[in-house]
């Protein structure tokens, strides 16, 4: 796997790299095997410990390697491993990593799912964690002890939008020889690529902008050689791996991921634009933004942008709940990075877990709206947005 980095530009490799031709076939068929024939190969193979070789679906197969191979020429990584969910190749991730006695650093406005790991299970199985400031590389290295093993990150956190400075972090992982781990969700490598960057492991939820079509949950873990390799038994015994069908599907998705992403961006730096001058928005918060506190690291660390954004709707929660539901074509709904707007309050559905107290101090406050912006015209989206926003 790897290879085919950047010689190619991305929306090449997105469409060319790993797509395995059969019978003349232009894209990768869905392989429905649960097993495949045992060979001198495939037992050479799997003696060798089996990654990238087709023995049983669970371990690897066609449609699984086509697609990671594509992300990891995207990614710029050696190497690479898809999952059955964002979370399968978290969990796998943090687990096939870290033992009994080590110590991972995170940040408390990670994906709440993420949260609820590491507070509720990696304890369980004597991994210590400590959470910090995403926004402030400081405050992870005040957290390091001696059995600091990880520093775990977001690009850009949900629903806040933090831009975390992956280069700081990855001179500050550097120094105390630890792995950085980045959650590259919300930008894609269509704007930022964490390896290029220092840091070891990047982490995707596909079923968000790669899928890009809301149709599909899926994960993917891409990195070095040797950190791959330690991670694919894990996933071997916990068994969270992406189907066949699940597989071909991201790779259908990630054809077009250069075009999507590109109208996402746009998209969401127009609204954002004319909402901020609304006056029943109070705030907009987009890197787009100079007013965005992290702006001048959003140029450095995802200068292409992201299609997702938040907001403040004057009069509070219910305001904003009165505006979400005049909608005529923005969705409401959890998730984000399919074609189509998908808009939520965090407080009574992605953050409602977290007591008010937290969501305030992490700045989701009432009146708070997290939209992600699709790729329909921005002109019906405006009149869409406008519209709603008269619900006096
Ligand atoms: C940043 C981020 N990481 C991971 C996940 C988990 O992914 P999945 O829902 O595919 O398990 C999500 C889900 O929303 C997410 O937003």
């Amino acid at each position: 796997m790897g290879g085919e980095k950047k010689d190619k530009e991305f929306s090449t490799r997105a469409i060319h790299v790993g797509t395995k031709h059969y019978e003349g076939s232009v894209n990768t068929p869905i392989f429905q095997s649960s097993t495949y024939k045992l060979t001198e190969e495939t037992y050479a193979g799997w003696a060798a410990g089996a990654q990238h070789t087709l023995i049983y679906s669970r371990l690897s197969s066609v449609n699984s390697e086509a697609v990671a191979e594509k992300l990891a020429s995207l990614e710029n990584a050696e190497d690479g491993e898809v999952f059955a969910s964002g979370m399968a190749a978290i969990s796998t991730t943090l687990l096939g990593l870290l033992s009994n006695g080590d110590h991972v650093i995170a940040s408390s406005d990670v994906y709440g799912g993420t949260y609820g790991l590491m507070t509720e299970d990696l304890p369980r199985f004597g991994i210590e964690v400590s959470m910090a400031d995403m926004r402030d590389v400081n405050s992870y290295e005040a957290a390091i002890q001696s059995n600091t093993k990880m520093l775990y990150i977001e690009t850009l956190t949900n629903p806040v939008l933090k831009v975390c400075d992956i280069e700081a972090f990855s001179k500050l992982a550097k120094i105390h020889n630890l792995i950085l781990v980045v959650d590259n969700t919300f930008t894609t490598p269509w704007a930022t690529n964490p390896i290029d960057m220092g840091a070891d492991i990047v982490i995707h939820s596909t079923t968000k902008y790669l899928g890009g079509h809301s149709d599909i949950i899926g994960g993917a873990v891409l990195g070095n050689k040797d950190l791959i390799a330690k991670i694919f038994p894990k996933k071997i015994h916990f068994g969270g791996s992406a189907d066949p069908h699940n597989c071909y599907m991201l790779e259908r998705g990630i054809r077009t991921l250069d075009v999507r992403m590109g109208r996402h961006t746009e998209n969401a730096n127009e609204l954002a634009k004319r909402l901020e001058k609304h006056e029943m928005i109070e705030t907009v918060i987009h890197p787009s933004l100079p007013s965005h506190p992290d702006y001048d690291v959003a140029k450095r660390i995802m200068p292409k942008g992201t299609g997702m954004m938040a907001f403040i709707v004057k009069g509070g929660d219910s305001a904003a709940l009165s505006f979400m539901r005049n909608l005529k074509i923005i969705f409401e709904a959890t998730s984000l990075g399919g074609v189509e707007s998908l808009i939520e309050c965090p407080f009574n559905s992605s953050h409602m877990s977290i007591p008010e107290n937290v969501r305030k101090e992490a700045g989701i406050v009432s009146g708070f709206v997290r939209l992600s912006v699709g790729i329909e015209n921005v002109e019906d989206l405006w009149k869409d947005i406008s519209q709603a926003l008269e619900f006096n």
